[in-house]
């Protein structure tokens, strides 16, 4: 097996890079024109993804969200019952983290070994084309890969503030996932077993993205799909900068201040045997305001093999993947990077070849 000890070169921050003043940027961080951010956009006007209030009807939420995942993959949820205040407290204090001088958010310097701390890039390939953000990677489940000496000392909110933040998206992720099993047509509890019931993961990245001179030659975030199991995202509202695959156009997502962007990933993917979409995305950066996220990757249990739950396998839908666990899965995005939806791609079981 490849070895993920080191980066491949010396690390960059783009911080750095945004705040040498400099008019253009890097060629490494400039995408190839079909993959530039503006020519492929769709306007908000035609689509956007649906935002769901949690505190409606159940039946209507489970029948809502069920419907949002095979669609889009994605959807916003408003009353999700965590505070607005907590919310916008984990924001700022992060933001004051990316603001701390750079020889402090060094001392926590990444590998892609865990990629655990503060890092500017995912992958090892040497000499590959680079995104234009930075990031802080930490464990927050299961217990025993929590390390709060490895969040930031400072601010000295940060620690108390996003261990409670990430304990009220566990609650809230739990919550989802029943939602999400409700809507499958499967009993509440059961895509919550099939991640190994308390033995679920989760992790939480904070993603920052400086101002960039030239935010029409690069990204943000290339396209991608998360490997785990669901994301739950927190943007800044007062720019945008997602963007969401549908029907081949890019669709920018219109934030609900308040709100949680919520996505599946591939693992729920795999488990709902391709009903709900785990769906590409992509971030776009801008010139005049730099923009902070935190997503929160809610994962399965990393050592059971996933696969289709056997009671959303009938004749006519066979198993679509085959068996992997997390821990596996997750080996090929530290090494590649975000490579579209290609592991995915990857699991799929071909159809054998009928010989007559
Ligand atoms: C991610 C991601 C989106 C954003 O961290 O996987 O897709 O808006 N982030 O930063
Ligand atoms: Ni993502």
């Amino acid at each position: 097996m490849d070895r993920l000890q080191d980066w491949p070169e010396p690390i960059v921050p783009v911080q750095s890079l945004s705040e040498s003043g400099a008019r253009t940027i890097p060629a490494r961080y400039i995408k190839p024109p079909n993959e530039r951010p503006s020519p492929t956009t769709i306007s908000n006007f035609h689509a956007s993804i649906p935002v769901i209030d949690m505190s409606a009807d159940p039946e209507h939420v489970a029948q809502t969200v069920g419907s949002a995942c095979r669609e889009w993959g994605f959807f916003q949820v408003v009353n999700h019952g965590v505070d607005p205040k907590l919310m916008r407290c984990a924001r700022d204090t992060w933001r004051g983290f990316f603001h701390e001088p750079m020889e402090i958010k060094q001392q926590y310097a990444n590998s892609p070994k865990t990629y655990e701390g503060y890092g500017s890039r995912l992958g090892i390939e040497k000499g590959a084309l680079l995104d234009w953000g930075d990031y802080y990677f930490l464990h927050v489940r299961p217990p025993s890969l929590m390390n709060q000496e490895k969040w930031p000392a400072l601010p000295n909110s940060l620690r108390p503030t996003t261990d409670e933040y990430a304990q009220e998206l566990l609650k809230l992720s739990r919550r989802l996932m029943r939602v999400l099993s409700k809507g499958l047509g499967l009993k509440e509890g059961r895509l919550q077993e099939a991640f190994g019931g308390d033995k679920d993961g989760a992790c939480l990245r904070v993603n920052f993205y400086p101002k960039c001179p030239q935010p029409d030659l690069t990204l943000g975030l290339s396209p991608h799909s998360d490997p785990g199991g669901m994301t739950v995202l927190q943007v800044d509202d007062h720019v945008n900068g997602l963007q969401v695959r549908k029907d081949g156009a890019w669709v920018t997502v219109q934030p609900v201040p308040n709100s949680f962007i919520i996505n599946i990933a591939d693992q729920i993917e795999v488990l709902s045997n391709g009903v709900y979409k785990s769906v590409e995305h992509r971030v776009m950066v801008s010139s005049t305001a730099e923009r902070l996220s935190m997503a929160f990757f809610y994962n399965p249990c990393s050592d059971i093999p996933l696969a289709p739950i056997p009671e959303l396998v009938i004749p006519d839908q066979p198993p679509m993947f085959q068996p992997m666990t997390f821990n596996e899965y997750r080996l090929y995005i530290r090494k590649n990077g975000p490579k579209g939806k290609s592991q995915v791609e990857s699991l799929k079981i071909v159809p054998k070849a009928v010989h007559v």
